[in-house]
């Protein structure tokens, strides 16, 4: 099985976990698409949904399904995303589309976090992948020698704006060891809209596609 086979599985898996006649939450990224694919070629009636991006709600909005402001929904039963990295707990890197901050949003208003990925996302220690950081462009300098002092190697990602109007910056050779400790001292930073490093609030369940076409399901410590 190559990569989208696995994103395919695990997209399809992810149904189990929507429940019919509420509003979910959606990510952001190949793995999302694919869910959304999934979720509209499926019998299951939702109310709508919250995209974590314009590209989500647009991909939302082709298949049919009503794309809810999250001012208006309350709390969502689920949300739905793929991730760029996930360790054994369950804490994740993600942003590798940008979209982290809406993502962190939408992860934290709904009551579950299922998160879905190929094996290649599976990891022993954050960190390889680098860790994505939204950035008001005013504070692009002052941030990246704060990380400097933190450790890491920030790189701006070139001609690239998120969705709020900011920047990305990615710091590149970090392993992670205390993904909690440095995802409070990053959004500790002046200019800082948030970072990558999913670990306060991680991912409840982690569904990873297998080359052999299976999906392990690992729970968080809290399931
Ligand atoms: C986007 C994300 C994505 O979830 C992450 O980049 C994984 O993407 P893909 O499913 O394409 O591998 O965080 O901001």
């Amino acid at each position: 099985m190559n990569a989208d086979d696995m994103k395919m599985a695990v997209a399809n898996a992810a149904l189990d976990w929507v429940q019919e006649n509420t509003i979910i939450g959606v990510g952001t990224g190949s793995t999302a698409n694919l869910f959304v694919d999934a979720l509209a070629s499926s019998n299951l009636q939702i109310d709508g949904a919250v995209a974590s991006s314009e590209a989500t709600a647009e991909r939302l909005k082709a298949a049919g399904i009503d794309v809810h402001d999250l001012n208006s929904t309350g709390p969502l039963s689920v949300y739905i995303d793929g991730a760029d990295e996930a360790d054994a707990n369950l804490h994740l890197i993600k942003g590798g589309g940008g979209a982290l901050t809406r993502e962190k949003i939408v992860a934290a208003a709904s009551d579950k976090f299922i998160c879905i990925a190929d094996a290649s996302k599976k990891v022993a220690v954050l960190g390889d992948f680098g860790v994505p950081v939204e950035v008001i462009p005013m504070a692009r300098s002052y941030v990246a020698r704060e990380i400097v002092k933190l450790g890491g190697d920030p790189e701006l990602r070139d001609q690239f704006r998120t969705d709020n109007g900011n920047v990305i910056l990615d710091i590149l050779n970090m392993q992670v060891t205390n993904p909690i400790e440095l995802e409070q001292q990053l959004n500790q930073l002046a200019g800082v809209v948030s970072c990558g490093l999913f670990a306060q609030r991680p991912a409840d369940v982690l569904l990873l596609g297998n080359a052999d076409g299976s999906v392990e399901k690992i729970m968080g410590a809290k399931n």
